[in-house]
């Protein structure tokens, strides 16, 4: 916080903000005689005039929640940020598996751009030029490139400034997505342009957030219509998930990577082990080869077909059973319901699988994990996951 920036009336309320912290740089109250007993008010109004400063916030927002929209049938999830100053709102699929916040600039005039809200810098008075080049690819093969720039962004009323990349391209995958664009929560380590801090730091740093953690709901279309899926910036919502979380330490940052001990199939363990990622953005569960050869071999009517990948009979959207993932001496599930992802258009009654192979290095559970299992992204010294099997 740099109080030197900050009028005379901002001190008094410094100082209160930093009552009891024998170092801050504070004021007696007794040298403002005018001071009013008034500090939300004009702590909300010193917010509104330098949105980066976020004083006090850490007694009056603790944590944000931002509401996402489960686009059918549970392929990826997205809710709205507010970026700049008067907030510009975009829609951003919030994305473990990458680390960059990226949305299109005003300026870019491509049809993918086109289609979706583009970020006017030029609208926003908080805004800050970088002006380095930025550029990223995602394992599907999309990519956007574009520049960087800083700006305030809000989630769920979590607000720091923040390092944004202005995309001036985007590969043509983007111009069918319902999402402007992505929300990186995975580690600085893997930011396009090093140095660069992610939102989780910036909101950690700036004590913006009472707890370091990202906690994910992603509810199903099978499950409760898709309804009510949120993220929880700072918190960790009880109500969420049945019995206790289990904490699963990441063994590697950059994504959120952790060992996989085993791979089950109604507790029975099929000897498949991998390093892998917690993927929110990611829609199937994708393992190596022989693990989906083994996982595919209990399931009676599963077949891999060189058009489709592993497919699988739809009528196990009835099925009790599941795949089991064991996470640091615990398994959690996914019913062989959700393996029957989604129909193929042949008529065959057969299923796009929910779980493939073909990653023969790090597994990724994606969603058709998350959606069975609350996820809690826990940036702590030693940074771990906290899973618990899901409650509706
Ligand atoms: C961006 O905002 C500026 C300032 O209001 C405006 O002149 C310009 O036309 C806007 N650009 C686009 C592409 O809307
Ligand atoms: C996009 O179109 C706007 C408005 O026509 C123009 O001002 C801008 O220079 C164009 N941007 C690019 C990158 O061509």
């Amino acid at each position: 916080m740099k109080i030197t920036a900050l009028v005379s009336v901002a001190a008094a309320i410094v100082a209160i903000a930093e009552a009891g912290n024998p170092n801050g740089h504070s004021i007696p109250l007794t040298r403002n005689p005018h001071f009013k007993h008034n500090t939300p008010a004009q702590i909300a109004k010193l917010n509104a005039r330098y949105p980066g400063l976020n004083i006090n916030k850490a007694t009056t927002v603790k944590s944000g929640k931002v509401p996402v929209t489960d686009v059918h049938p549970d392929l990826e999830y997205y809710g709205t940020v507010s970026v700049g100053t008067p907030a510009q709102k975009v829609k951003l699929d919030f994305d473990t598996g990458s680390s960059d916040i990226w949305f299109p600039s005003s300026t870019c005039n491509t049809s993918a751009c086109k289609k979706h809200t583009r970020f006017n810098a030029s609208k926003s008075k908080t805004y800050k030029k970088d002006g380095r080049k930025w550029n990223i690819g995602y394992g599907d093969g999309s990519s956007a490139s574009g520049i960087l720039g800083s700006d305030i962004v809000n989630v769920g009323g979590i607000s720091v400034r923040q390092t944004i990349g202005l995309a001036t391209a985007e590969s043509s995958q983007f111009a069918s997505s319902p999402e402007d664009g992505l929300f990186g929560l995975a580690f600085s380590t893997i930011e396009s342009v090093s140095g660069v801090k992610t939102f989780m730091d910036n909101a950690i740093a700036a004590k913006a957030i009472s707890q370091p953690v990202v906690s994910v709901f992603l509810p199903s279309v099978r499950r409760n219509g898709g309804k009510g899926g949120e993220y929880l910036f700072g918190a960790i919502d009880k109500t969420k998930y049945t019995g206790n979380l289990h904490n699963v330490p990441v063994s590697q940052q950059g994504y959120w990577q952790i060992l996989i001990e085993d791979a089950s199939y109604n507790g029975v363990s099929l000897k498949q082990t991998s390093q892998g990622i917690v993927d929110t953005g990611t829609t199937l569960v994708i393992v190596s080869d022989a693990a989906a050869k083994a996982i595919h071999g209990k399931i009676k009517g599963a077949k891999n077909d060189p058009n489709n990948g592993w497919v699988v009979p739809c009528s196990l959207t009835s099925s009790k059973e599941n795949v089991g993932f064991k996470l640091n001496g615990k398994t959690f599930n996914v019913p062989l319901a959700d393996v029957a992802y989604e129909p193929l258009d042949d008529g065959s009654g057969d299923c796009f699988s929910g779980i493939q192979g073909g990653q023969n290095g790090l597994w990724i559970l994606g969603d058709v994990f998350i959606k069975n299992n609350y996820c809690v992204f826990s940036h702590s010294a030693k940074p771990y996951i906290a899973i618990a099997p899901l409650k509706y």
